[in-house]
């Protein structure tokens, strides 16, 4: 296998374990984190953003651009016996997928990643039978479904800032892998994502708390191949990013969600100290 083949191997396998981690991500926000379901999901949800990261390092260290985009999860919607089935049967599919291409490459590191990939996915499908087998006939039948609360405007909002959120988050994934080689502003990058995360965590659980799904659309993803570039582009979508959460500051229907503006707050924090902190590695760089 050449270079140019192993990255889009890599690259497939990156986008289905994203869809994985969407996926698993929105349902357990549906369910509630607090929830035996919810917390499960999570979990595995976890399981699957290392499966991204190890694929996403190794796809940038041999040279390639990782592919960011999100894979669709097939699953059948109707009830959760139907969607918790359609997960067992995904991740069956890729314990052979994972070992046949552990056996076609050479790399010690690549296969050793790429058999993990399979034994953690036998282990999920397991853990998601178990889940369909004691799931009650009442939860089987039925739907995460909860009472909806906020203005259609300020779901949209809100919604918008999700899918923000999301893609500012997977822009600092995809810098860090990319400039793994530049060590600690790599690191550093990837530091912030893991809070943006949470950020992110925070906006889609308002969004699932009120019976919908958050809506992971992702938007552009910067292709920058040098560092500096892409510090610079990072501190202006901090600054769009603040603005719009300032904006909500003011938003009336938001100031009656208390929980909403504390999260709110401590993000407006988090995005000044991440600004503040980039803009100094660019201004000792120059
Ligand atoms: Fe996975
Ligand atoms: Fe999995």
């Amino acid at each position: 296998m050449n270079n140019n083949e192993l990255i889009s191997m890599l690259n497939r396998d990156l986008r289905d374990e994203h869809a994985a981690v969407v996926r698993y991500l929105i349902h357990s926000y549906l369910e509630g984190e607090d929830t035996s379901l919810g917390a499960s999901l999570l979990s595995r949800a976890r399981e699957e953003m290392w499966h991204m990261h190890w694929l996403g390092k190794i796809i940038a260290r041999v040279g390639g651009e990782p592919d960011m985009s999100v894979a669709e999860y097939p699953h059948d919607p109707t009830n959760r016996a139907t969607i918790f089935k359609s997960y067992v049967d995904y991740e069956k599919n890729l314990i052979p997928h994972y070992n046949e291409e552990a056996d076609k490459v050479e790399d010690s590191h690549i296969e050793r990643v790429l058999r993990r990939e399979a034994w953690e996915s036998n282990m999920h499908a397991t853990k998601f039978q178990r889940i369909l087998d004691k799931l009650s006939p009442e939860k089987a039948e039925g739907l995460p479904r909860r009472e909806n609360e906020l203005s259609p405007e300020f779901v949209d909002r809100l919604q918008e800032v999700v899918a923000q959120k999301y893609t500012q988050m997977i822009q600092h994934i995809r810098d860090s892998w990319v400039f793994q080689k530049e060590g600690m502003e790599a690191w550093q990058l990837m530091d912030f994502s893991m809070t943006q995360m949470k950020q992110l965590a925070h906006l889609a659980e308002d969004v699932a708390e009120n019976g919908m799904s958050p809506k992971f659309e992702l938007g552009k993803i910067e292709k920058s191949t040098s560092i500096g570039l892409a510090l610079e582009k990072t501190v202006q979508k901090l600054k769009d990013s603040q603005n719009r959460h300032n904006q909500f500051t003011k938003d009336s229907e938001a100031q009656k969600h208390r929980g909403f503006m504390l999260n709110l707050d401590l993000t407006l924090k988090q995005e000044k100290y991440e600004q503040e902190e980039i803009q100094d590695w660019i201004s000792k760089k120059n």
